[in-house]
């Protein structure tokens, strides 16, 4: 019994880690903490209950909302609201960013940005999904309702990330800048108890995942990238193995694991790509390096980029070290659109 160290208890043993410790970041992680368990709780009965398909509306980015994109939003912002370390959210569901008025909001220091649930369009065939968390302390005064600037700061101003995800057993994971630390949910005990500690993803792997149906829309440089993985070289344990399951948290998951790649590019329909920078690429990007790995743009470090918009998106190549710069090579070699 005790060798089991839950999150709560994981947490309180490194405050001393995060600068300015006093406790508020513990706090803000107990809020995600007990949210994730509520929305854990909804969609281990998804199809139980009519909570599964579309919502009837579709979001700011013309996404259909999923009744379960609806419901992890509004628990995750309640979580975050009802104690007083955050003065705002900001939400892949949401229009704009959300300022939270109540006083002990107003005073808060920090913001949370989330996509509440990732890979929702999975829900209805039972298949994993997640929620990206992303936090960041304020930039505009305490006492002051929140304000964009709060928000559209680089990820590498972040002061935790993580994600959770909903799988065949549930798991937080989460980094505050030493380290990035896994916990498996235990369901009889209510509890999230710590089962990887310090990962680190190997800097090379033969794991490559990313939407293939789109190859013709990509770039060229990802066209080769793609082929180089696929080509037959033993001695350089290639071919490649291709896995992906259309749920950014779940590959990536299992790429951080095992080693690996995960590439959503630019395509002739979405040009600057698909994923948002500021609460899916930004906090995987923390993430990843935290665990020795990389994450870039094809050119640039994610973490470097100066956001302009809430909901921008950017083309997004994250992993293995040693694969995202073959990747960058591929594009800097073949910069040509087809
Ligand atoms: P979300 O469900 O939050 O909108 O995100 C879906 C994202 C991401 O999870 C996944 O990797 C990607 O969309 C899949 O896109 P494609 O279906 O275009 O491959
Ligand atoms: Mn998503
Ligand atoms: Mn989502």
């Amino acid at each position: 019994m005790s060798d089991i160290k839950t999150l709560g208890e994981f947490i309180v043993d490194n405050q001393h880690d995060f600068p300015h410790a006093s406790g508020e970041l513990s706090s803000l992680l107990g809020s995600i903490k007990l949210a994730a368990k509520i929305v854990n709780r909804e969609i281990n009965k998804a199809g139980l209950v009519d909570i599964t398909g579309a919502a009837g509306v579709e979001n700011i980015q013309g996404e259909v909302q999923q009744k379960l994109d609806v419901y992890a939003n509004n628990k995750f912002k309640a979580a975050l609201a009802a104690r007083d370390q955050v003065c705002g959210v900001a939400s892949e569901e949401e229009d704009d960013l959300v300022a939270f008025t109540n006083e002990n909001n107003l005073n808060a220091k920090y913001v949370v940005l989330m996509d509440p649930l990732d890979g929702s369009s999975n829900i209805d065939v039972n298949v994993s999904v997640g929620t990206i968390f992303s936090i960041y302390r304020r930039v505009s005064p305490v006492g002051t309702p929140a304000t964009k600037a709060d928000f559209l700061q680089p990820g590498n101003r972040q002061v935790a990330a993580g994600y959770i995800i909903y799988g065949s057993s549930t798991m937080l994971v989460y980094s505050t800048g030493n380290g990035v630390h896994g916990f498996t949910y235990d369901p009889s005990l209510g509890v999230f108890c710590l089962s990887h500690e310090s990962l680190q993803i190997p800097t090379d792997g033969k794991i490559y995942s990313i939407n293939e149906g789109n190859y013709i829309r990509f770039p060229n440089g990802v066209k080769k990238y793609i082929k180089y993985c696929q080509e037959n070289v033993p001695e350089d344990n290639r071919p490649y193995t291709s896995r992906y399951i259309g749920s950014l948290v779940s590959d990536f998951h299992r790429n951080l694991l095992k080693g690996g790649i995960y590439l959503y590019p630019s395509t002739a329909s979405h040009p600057q790509g698909k994923l948002r920078l500021l609460y899916e690429c930004n906090p995987m990007a923390f993430l990843i390096e935290q665990a020795g790995g990389k994450a870039s743009d094809g050119r640039r470090r994610i973490l470097d980029i100066e956001p302009t918009e809430l909901h921008q998106r950017v083309p997004f190549f994250v992993g293995s070290s040693e694969m995202v710069d073959k990747v960058e090579a591929f594009l800097e070699q073949y910069p040509d659109r087809v």
